[in-house]
């Protein structure tokens, strides 16, 4: 990326400080009446990432999706016989009986497990049981309950509220159509993920990857040593509902001076499809960047290495030439969060020198992860302690305070 075509993506100092841009309090961190209201508004009425379309390919396959922190909220996202995604709670209607209870599977019809009631893919009551012992109801009125769904790049969202404010597509401007192309069409198989339970707020752990600055210090063991501003570019969408920023994270210049690299790094990185050190393989150059123009690095810079998209309210993904990273969080109380992040790949790794930069890259990921997530604990003490009661961010921070704003606006907005 050449200095002029480098966008100015970093917040003005001047500004941030005349409209007090540059200050988060911690309440939103800390306070059980706020974390309340949260539940109550943006995680009921925003769009969720839920999961992948390709992972119900068939019709009558299903996954749940379950949001324990939501009272105890279950979901069953299932492709009908039209080839329909569809979503409902996973609730019987005759007693409240789980239709799956298995994270996935394939059904014909849901049966419920308690008295065996069936109903249609479509979520129309079927059958019931012993049906001469029940008085006269409305069966039409029996049908599953739905929960608003849609699908963008491939991905199932969900939201509860049954008449959205915004359509997905409205929630997820400005993302560019190329990338929603790349999402959607290439084959993406799961490859490796992991989960944990953390003793911080959820905002801290997207807080943790909406910016930078950190890279130099926390990962300097780890990725990559000698970042600088530039290096990590930001940018904010104040008018967008759904995308609150992104980052663009690009090799740094000193490769050579400064830079931890381990012998096994750079053997990797030589064969890399997917690793932070080179953007130069034929999977990107014939890939990516010819077939979806647009969707990844879009100012074209020749040290680029990943974008990484906000999704508001709790998802964070980083996307590559054929590998793409979904990181989420999921309150389990104003102070604990499940954290979870899934990877995906284009391909299979074919030659050995693939196969060792795939699982490098895996194991690099995993450790600057786990970096990220060695902060988070910490600071949620920090803010309960109060000893901090506002938080001060610079320029190359823009992320988190727009994040951060972002959250404060959407509560109030979607207070009722
Ligand atoms: S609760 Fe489902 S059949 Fe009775
Ligand atoms: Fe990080």
């Amino acid at each position: 990326m050449t200095k002029e075509s480098m966008p100015a993506s970093y917040g003005n100092k001047r500004e941030m400080q005349r409209r007090k841009l540059d200050r988060i309090g911690v309440d939103q961190y800390i306070s059980e009446d706020f974390y309340q209201r949260e539940l109550k508004t943006i995680w009921r009425k925003c769009w969720l990432w839920a999961g992948r379309a390709s992972e119900i390919p068939n019709p009558g396959d299903y996954f749940v999706f379950n949001l324990p922190f939501l009272d105890r909220t279950s979901i069953l996202v299932i492709r009908g016989k039209d080839n329909k995604v569809r979503a409902f709670y996973n609730v019987c209607q005759h007693r409240g009986g789980r239709l799956a209870y298995y994270e996935r599977g394939s059904a014909g019809v849901l049966r419920c497990t308690f008295h065996g009631w069936t109903y249609n893919l479509d979520g129309r009551l079927a059958g019931v049981t012993f049906d001469e012992t029940f008085c006269d109801f409305d069966r039409s009125q029996r049908g599953l309950k739905p929960i608003s769904v849609d699908i963008w790049g491939g991905w199932v969202f969900v939201n509860l509220d049954p008449a959205p404010r915004w359509t997905l597509r409205e929630y997820l401007s400005p993302l560019p159509n190329a990338l929603g192309a790349y999402l959607e069409k290439e084959p993406w198989a799961w490859e490796w993920g992991r989960k944990g339970l953390f003793k911080c707020n959820w905002k801290l752990q997207v807080d943790s990857q909406a910016e930078g600055y950190h890279a130099r210090f926390l990962h300097a063991r780890s990725i990559i040593a000698k970042f600088t501003k530039e290096d990590t570019p930001t940018w904010t969408y104040p008018g967008s509902v759904g995308v609150p920023f992104k980052l663009e994270v690009h090799r740094p210049k000193a490769q050579d001076s400064g830079v931890f690299l381990t012998e096994l790094a750079k053997a990797a990185g030589t064969y890399s499809t997917a690793l932070y050190y080179n953007t130069d393989t034929d999977d990107y150059k014939g890939g990516v960047a010819s077939r979806y123009p647009g969707a990844v690095n879009v100012f074209n810079g020749d040290r680029w290495t990943f974008d990484l998209y906000g999704i508001f309210p709790n998802t964070v993904i980083l996307v590559q030439k054929g590998h793409l990273m979904i990181m989420r969080s999921w309150p389990r109380g104003v102070g604990q969060t499940l954290w979870d992040y899934d990877e995906y790949f284009t391909r299979p790794p074919v030659k050995f020198g693939e196969y060792l930069a795939r699982l490098h890259g895996l194991l690099e990921m995993r450790n600057t992860v786990t970096e990220d997530m060695t902060t988070v604990e910490g600071v949620q003490d920090s803010f309960t302690s109060g000893a901090l009661t506002e938080q001060i961010v610079g320029e190359a921070e823009i992320g988190v305070g727009a994040f951060e704003r972002h959250l404060l606006h959407m509560v109030d907005e979607l207070s009722d």
